[in-house]
């Protein structure tokens, strides 16, 4: 079995940290942490009860009513609102494009920041985010920036969206991922930074399984 490490995956948006980070606590059966969803989620309850994006009072009431749950099942993993399934609501383009202004906000960090904590206490998890090598476990084994250029993002997320049935073009979702980038790289608590022992991966001419197994070399020299 050996030990249990805490695995953080960091990088901008759509650079698929998510789809990499699901497939490495699958191959190693760890617990996966979307914290990106956690972020949206309370972006998704902020809009629906009228609360203002950018007032930290409001939100830190708004935040001690929330429970934000998983459930993974064989092909996603699911998320919850106090037991309301928002898994396809806080993907649609306008919690991304409200979700930066939320998480620039210091009670809405710190709740999510400790509950990330609490999950990665035991060790024997993947998270991914943007601040989880510099602020949520900076003692995790093993760290990974994932980077692709905007335009690969963008195409990314293109695909996926035209999948879903969402309508929106290529130039807007390019527009959104860098100004995204902008406010998430940019904002004075936990901005989105390459931690300084992070290894840094960029996707952008790479498969998913090519950066699966990468990150799973990464951490087998890492043991
Ligand atoms: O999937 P995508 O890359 O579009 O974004 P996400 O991982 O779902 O994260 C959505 C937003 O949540 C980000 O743009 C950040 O504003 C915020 N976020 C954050 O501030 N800190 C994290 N650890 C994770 C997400
Ligand atoms: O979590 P994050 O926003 O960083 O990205 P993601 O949601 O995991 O990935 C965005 C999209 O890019 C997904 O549809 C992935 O299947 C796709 N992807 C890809 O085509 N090539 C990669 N090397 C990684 C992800």
């Amino acid at each position: 079995m050996g030990t249990k490490l805490q695995i953080a995956i960091d990088g901008p948006a759509s650079a698929g940290k998510s789809t990499v980070a699901k497939k490495v606590a699958h191959l190693l059966d760890y617990i996966y942490c979307d914290t990106g969803a956690m972020y949206r989620a309370v972006t998704w309850a902020a809009l629906q009860k009228n609360v203002s994006l950018d007032d930290d009072v409001a939100l830190k009431e708004l935040l001690s009513g929330l429970k934000i749950t998983f459930k993974p099942t064989a092909t996603e993993q699911k998320v919850f609102v106090n037991g309301q399934d928002v898994t396809e609501a806080i993907r649609l383009p306008l919690i991304s494009q409200n979700v930066s202004t939320v998480a620039a906000q210091v009670s809405v960090r710190e709740a999510l920041t400790k509950q990330q904590q609490n999950l990665a206490l035991n060790g024997g998890i993947v998270m991914d985010g943007r601040d989880i090598g510099t602020t949520v476990l900076p003692a995790a084994e093993v760290k990974i920036f994932l980077v692709a250029s905007v335009k690969e993002r963008a195409l990314r997320r293109y695909r996926e969206d035209q999948a879903k049935g969402i309508r929106i073009t290529l130039a807007d979702l390019e527009k959104e991922i860098a100004l995204r980038d902008k406010k998430d790289s940019n904002r004075l608590i936990s901005p989105l930074v390459q931690a300084e022992d992070a290894v840094k991966l960029d996707t952008t001419s790479l498969t998913i399984e090519q950066v699966v197994t990468k990150i799973m070399e990464i951490i087998k020299k890492s043991k």
